[in-house]
């Protein structure tokens, strides 16, 4: 049947989640107190970018389904479905979770809320989330509500097809007929096959936070044998491929490479990290210490790389490609490409940073590097281009279309993505991240 439901927080997560629910046949009221975003939407204009968002958003705006609002408290009274969505960030210490946007968005749903009202947390919270919500929201209302959670699992690039196509669905409950509820509203999901996994509802926050803290052991775990590598005449591209092939490992999260970013995977392990830590599991909190440092240790490869090609760094003109964190994203949190252009400039040298698309946050003020989404302007006179993300466009790219304009024809692949035989045959001099001299050699 369909349900009246609110989306609260407009993020990558709660646009999808809107515009997702609103596909499935359900009427939503998107709220976010940001009111420049919501102009945006009710434009269908969504605020970054997502593939396929803005029509799956248009459709739903078009279909009259979907409808967006300011504050929780203008929300129709009828709604007794809340999926919450807000943001929970890293706070400055890195490893502790800011949950303030829950909390005020239980202060205001406290004075719409229905009789017999399903709340449905999506955001990734620290353990122990859901209960201290229930009890915060339990002492400003008098109505009986039901609050489960069912952590997201979305990528951005691929958020809609990781929504309407899950691997699984996970619900923390304890209301076996909020979960029913759910369950209903994700009906033509479920009906694709898609396992639904029903746990307590702290096993389902851990769910989340266990499997990105494990991806990025993963990332970090190829990326250690990439050091082996680069020392034992091995290449870290062909290892991966073979291993793989193992079903046990998998071939997914296993390339190496400039380390993992976003605004997930280096929060959730850096939390998980804190909460092993707290908990007394010493050797488990430094198995994820470790991950961090190897991720952050690849940057110190580039340089070394760097130096290796240019020598000193200082003046000299440095092209960075990729100033999102991963393809397919404007997202900029966490960029390994922006930081490691921040450490060049810190060598003196002088950066640009490449993207192929804009990027729709603030660029921080403190990077003092320029920033370009011209390709030929960014290589132009360059003494080093280094591949720091994996976009499609930029495996594309053909030495023809770099060397009549480089200064130097150095480069760094942090990503393997070119194919060095043919840059070479151009008289270009390479380092691959996680690639021996004599792998090079070889390739
Ligand atoms: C992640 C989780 O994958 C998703 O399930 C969760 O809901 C949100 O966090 P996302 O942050 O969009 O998604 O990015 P993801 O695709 O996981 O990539 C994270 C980082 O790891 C990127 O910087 C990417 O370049 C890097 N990465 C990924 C690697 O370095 N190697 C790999 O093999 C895979």
């Amino acid at each position: 049947m369909p349900k009246k439901t609110s989306v609260i927080g407009l993020g990558y997560l709660g646009v999808t989640q809107a515009a997702v629910l609103a596909s499935l046949g359900h009427e939503v009221t998107g709220v976010d107190t940001d009111k420049t975003k919501i102009d945006l939407l009710r434009q269908g204009k969504v605020p970054f970018y997502e593939p396929g968002l803005e029509d799956l958003l248009n459709n739903a705006i078009g279909s009259g389904r979907l409808r967006f609002c300011d504050t929780i408290s203008e929300l129709p009274k009828e709604i007794d479905l809340h999926f919450l969505c807000v943001g929970t960030p890293a706070k400055d210490s890195g490893a502790e979770v800011d949950t303030s946007y829950l909390r005020e968005a239980m202060n205001s749903l406290a004075t719409v809320i229905a009789e017999n009202a399903t709340i449905v947390g999506r955001s990734t919270v620290p353990v122990g989330t859901a209960d201290e919500l229930e009890a915060q929201l339990s002492a400003l209302t008098s109505k009986k509500f039901d609050l489960i959670w069912n952590p997201e699992f979305l990528s951005e690039g691929t958020a809609i097809r990781n929504s309407l196509d899950p691997e699984r669905i996970v619900i923390g409950s304890n209301s076996a007929r909020a979960e029913a509820i759910l369950r209903d509203t994700y009906r033509e999901i479920i009906a694709r096959d898609v396992p639904v996994i029903s746990l307590d509802r702290r096993t389902s926050e851990l769910v989340k936070i266990a499997s990105n803290a494990f991806l990025a052991l993963k990332i970090s775990y190829i990326n250690g044998v990439a050091e082996i590598a680069e020392k034992t005449g091995a290449s870290t591209a062909q290892l991966a491929d073979a291993m793989g092939l193992d079903s046990r490992i998998g071939r997914k999260f296993l390339n190496n490479g400039l380390g993992f970013g976003g605004g997930c995977l280096p929060k959730d392990l850096a939390g998980f990290a804190k909460f092993a830590e707290e908990k007394g599991s010493s050797a488990f909190y430094q198995m994820l210490q470790s991950a961090s440092i190897i991720n952050e240790d690849r940057q110190n490869k580039v340089i070394e790389f760097a130096k290796e090609l240019l020598g000193d760094l200082a003046g000299r003109k440095i092209t960075v490609l990729g100033a999102s964190f991963k393809k397919n994203t404007d997202d900029v949190r966490n960029s390994p490409g922006l930081s490691l252009a921040k450490t060049l400039v810190g060598h003196g040298a002088a950066v640009v940073v490449h993207n192929p698309i804009p990027i729709s946050v603030k660029m921080p003020t403190e990077m003092a590097f320029n920033f370009s989404l011209d390709l030929d302007e960014a290589v132009l006179g360059s003494s080093l281009v280094i591949f720091a993300s994996d976009w499609d466009s930029y495996k594309k790219i053909s030495p023809e279309d770099f060397t009549q304009r480089v200064q130097e024809k150095n480069i760094i692949d942090a990503r393997s993505i070119i194919q060095a035989k043919e840059w070479k045959s151009f008289g270009w001099k390479i380092r691959i991240l996680g690639e021996s001299q004599e792998a090079q050699a070889n390739g």
